[in-house]
């Protein structure tokens, strides 16, 4: 069977080489992909993006692509998902009212609120002046959220009053998000450890993922700006037994039924962003889609074959089916480009992806290949991935690969999964 994955990260080349990876995947195109999946066995890129949704049903129609998979948000919130179904064609991911949860924090408030699922107090505006008041009575810190999509630069945990005020002024008066800030969310600010849940749904069954933790600011000990993502690993110790339990009884079901008591099917992945405080656990976002980077060391240790996995989801037959994991630690380190998350020069030969063993995967984001060489093309680069019995052996694998690879003003964090270690 031939697939389609559409998009261009680390999370798109994980999908496509785990799909590449089962005996019933003869081919897996890539659109647009990256220098992985044009380098990836089985796997071959297309000169298309995301939002040709006219071009993609053309090519699917002409190859007779038997499933296509969706990495990213943005084609999802513009409804690829809609589109291909009037078509008549098999397509993996949520529709755009679905897709809301991810593209309108507005709307996932609201949905949160009426299913009685743990989040941040908040509240909605429209307008500066109310912004400003609410902040100047509540105080800081406080988190203002774009209610739009923002490429994750929407969100402000703001410390300081200036900071708060400074981010209302952005949106607002400034207008840097365009319409994605024609309104806002100001809400509590919220302590504790962030972990991802990701779930698979064909709207009838949630099967959970195992546990994952993404790392999100630039710099070591969680320090600098926040990126979109400098490395994660799963299991994620913070994520126990317990905590597993009340996220799927207090979040995960009640979100499913809240979605169908509104009509609207929700089938596709489904991210909970977490703040977990013992055992009190609260949403910080919902997703629409995997995680990047957590899809790519999740993937790597997912035993199932994940072609059948998306096949019973589109079925709805996701009841039948036995999601299993390597019983390992799973650790990915993204490289990205000097300057990353602000500016950044591209083009540079990645030197040592040859010298790589062969039992860690490396899994390209921001890379494409030019005569014959793997350059950086993004800001996330790389994402080099690798498993082990426990996570001090998976962590000391994962940096002993990384250490093989280089680029001019090559970048990565030296902390990834120290938090899992403390437990
Ligand atoms: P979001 O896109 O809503 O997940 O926000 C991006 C990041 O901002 C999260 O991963 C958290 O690190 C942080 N964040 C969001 N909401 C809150 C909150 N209520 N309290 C503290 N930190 C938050
Ligand atoms: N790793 C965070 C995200 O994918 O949104």
């Amino acid at each position: 069977m031939k697939i389609l994955v559409i998009g261009s990260g680390g999370r798109e080349h994980a999908i496509a080489w785990k799909l590449a990876q089962s005996d019933k995947v003869s081919k897996v195109y890539c659109a647009p992909g990256n220098g992985g999946t044009a380098t990836e066995s089985k796997c071959e890129n297309i000169l298309l993006k995301g939002n040709e949704f006219d071009g993609l049903i053309d090519f699917v129609k002409k190859n007779e692509i038997y499933m296509t998979v969706v990495g990213p948000e943005d084609p999802l919130s513009k409804g690829i998902v809609d589109r291909f179904n009037r078509d008549g064609l098999r397509i993996f991911g949520p529709i755009k009212d679905a897709a809301r949860l991810e593209s309108s924090k507005v709307f996932a408030k609201e949905v949160m609120f009426s299913a009685g699922i743990p989040t941040a107090h908040y509240r909605e505006f429209s307008n500066f002046k109310d912004a400003k008041n609410y902040i100047e009575e509540k105080g800081v810190p406080i988190v203002v959220k774009a209610d739009g999509l923002a490429a994750g630069k929407g969100v402000t945990v703001a410390r300081t009053m200036d900071e708060a005020i400074g981010a209302i002024r952005e949106i607002f008066i400034d207008n840097i998000f365009g319409d994605a800030g024609s309104k806002v969310v100001i809400e509590e600010f919220l302590e504790g450890e962030e972990a991802s849940f990701i779930a698979i749904t064909d709207g009838e069954t949630i099967l959970p993922f195992a546990s994952s933790q993404d790392h999100k600011t630039v710099f070591d000990d969680d320090k600098g700006p926040n990126t979109g993502g400098m490395g994660a690993y799963s299991p994620a110790p913070v994520v126990s037994q317990k905590v597993h339990d009340i996220t799927m009884e207090r979040v995960m079901i009640p979100l499913m039924k809240e979605m169908r008591k509104r009509g609207i099917l929700y089938k596709g992945f489904i991210y909970a962003g977490l703040m977990i405080k013992g055992e009190d656990v609260k949403v910080l976002e919902f997703n629409c889609r995997l995680g990047d980077p957590e899809t790519q060391p999740l993937l790597f240790r997912m035993k199932s074959d994940m072609f059948d996995l998306l096949n019973s989801a589109i079925d709805v037959n996701l009841k039948n089916f036995n999601l299993e994991w390597y019983d390992e630690y799973s650790v990915g380190v993204v490289l990205t480009s000097g300057g990353y998350p602000k500016e950044f020069t591209k083009g540079f030969v990645i030197d040592g992806l040859d010298r790589v063993d062969s039992s860690v995967k490396v899994f390209h984001a921001g890379t494409s290949l030019k005569h014959g060489s793997i350059v950086t093309d993004g800001g996330r680069v790389l994402c080099v991935t690798a498993r082990d019995r426990d996570l001090k052996l998976a962590i000391s694998k994962v940096y002993r690969e990384v250490a093989k690879i280089n680029f001019e003003g090559c970048h990565y964090r030296k902390d990834i999964g120290k938090k899992g270690l403390r437990r």
